[in-house]
This record gives structure tokens, C-alpha cells and sequence, in this order.
């Protein structure tokens, strides 16, 4: 099964990501692959490094859409794929429909373009299962740039420099792209880590109650 996880800078994904993983593999005994977008692979490190430096501030939009897709297509092809052949859970830190909301719904690409070039990237995989965690964009801002200042420096905020207009575009898409399609669940990433942990637990011990393998 592929569970990827999707929301606005500091809604909490990673932090929900590390968690899941740990209690399917203490309830369920399972050992889900974790990994993330941009990257995941060598390769596709190498291309996060580019598109999230703030050095590359000229960058433009449609470099930006090619390069998010060719980190994609190598980290599908190397990871991703394989993993999902051997039967793993697979649990991604955000996939294609950040794309849509980032350059899409963000920046203003045409969705129908972003859709194509997905499906080259993909290899048609889709999610069986997307968790988007819903924030308040000033929030979350604010939170990321807080932990990017201690963690990851000045190098890696490109897109936490964007102005907060540019993040509510991304939230209002991504709850558009939700309503969609059935594989989105909507989690309210408010409140504290065990209290949205609970709320990922139940959704997806009632996937596994109705019988979908994970
Ligand atoms: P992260 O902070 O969740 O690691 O993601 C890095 C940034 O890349 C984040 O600001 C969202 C952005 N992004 C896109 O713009 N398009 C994409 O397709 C992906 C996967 C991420």
C-alpha cells in the first residue's frame, strides 16, 4: 500500500510520518518504507539541494515544474516501484499532488500540463491512500521558518520566503484536489502530535477493518 502524506509547510508531516511508521510497525508488525519528496534517492537529493536553495531565487516556473518531475521520475523508478512490488507499505512525504498544489494552484501552471507530466513521472503509480493535513497557513508559516532557522539553515527555505498569499493558494488547492478524489482523507493537523497521531491511527485502522491489505 502507498500512503502519502501531503499539507503546507509545518503542518506537522514529518513528525506524523515518523509516527504512523512506528505504530504499524509495533501494532502491525509491518516495516513501512519512509521516504520523501523532493528526494528519497542519491539522485533526487542532488535536485532538492537546487530547487529549495535561496541562492536559486531566479529560478523559473517552468524549470521548477521539470525539475520536481525528474526527482520524481528517479525516485519512483529507484524506490518507490520497487519497494511496492515486494509487498511494502510505502509511506511518502508528499508525491504528485504537491505539484498540482505547488505549481499548479501555487504558481499558477495549468493543471491539465502538471497532470501529464505527473503520469510520465509516476509511471502511473497513484497513492492508495492520501493524508492531507489541513493547517492554517500563518500558522504553519511561521512554524517553518522557526524550525528551518535551527535546523536546516538558511539553504533550504525557497519556498518558506514565498508570501503567505502564495501559501493560502496551496492550502485552498490542496482542498480542492481533495474533494476530488475519494483517496484524500482531510485530517485537521491542529492540536497537539499525539492528538493528530490518534486521529491518522483511526483512519487507518478502519482501512484495515474493511479489509484493505496494508
Ligand atoms: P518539504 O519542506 O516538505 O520537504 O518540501 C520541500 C518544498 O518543496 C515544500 O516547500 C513544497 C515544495 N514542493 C513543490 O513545490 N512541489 C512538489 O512537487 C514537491 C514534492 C514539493
Amino acid at each position: 500500500m502507498f500512503i502519502t502524506f501531503e499539507g503546507i509547510e509545518g503542518s506537522g508531516k514529518s513528525t506524523q510520518i515518523t509516527r504512523l511508521s512506528h505504530w504499524l510497525s509495533t501494532e502491525f508488525d509491518l516495516s513501512p518504507v519512509v521516504t520523501r519528496e523532493p528526494g528519497g534517492c542519491e539522485i533526487a537529493d542532488k535536485i532538492r539541494a537546487i530547487l529549495l536553495d535561496t541562492a536559486n531565487s531566479a529560478m523559473n516556473e517552468q524549470a521548477e515544474l521539470l525539475l520536481y518531475a525528474a526527482a520524481r521520475a528517479q525516485h519512483v523508478a529507484q524506490i518507490i516501484q520497487p519497494a511496492l512490488e515486494q509487498g511494502r507499505v510505502v509511506l511518502c512525504d508528499r508525491f504528485s499532488d504537491a505539484t498540482l498544489a505547488y505549481q499548479g494552484f501555487g504558481r499558477g501552471l495549468a493543471l491539465p500540463l502538471i497532470t501529464q507530466i505527473n503520469s510520465l513521472a509516476t509511471l502511473g503509480i497513484v497513492p492508495d491512500l492520501t493524508l492531507l493535513l489541513d493547517f492554517d497557513p500563518e500558522i504553519g508559516l511561521t512554524r517553518a521558518r522557526e524550525r528551518n532557522a535551527i535546523t536546516t539553515g538558511p539553504d533550504e527555505n525557497r519556498f518558506e520566503q514565498e508570501n503567505l498569499d502564495f501559501h493560502r493558494r496551496i492550502r485552498d488547492g490542496y482542498l480542492l484536489l481533495a474533494a476530488a478524489e475519494d483517496r484524500f482523507c482531510v485530517i485537521d493537523a491542529n492540536g497537539d502530535t499525539e492528538t493528530v497521531a490518534a486521529r491518522i491511527q483511526t483512519i487507518i485502522a478502519a482501512k484495515l477493518q474493511y479489509g484493505q491489505a496494508l
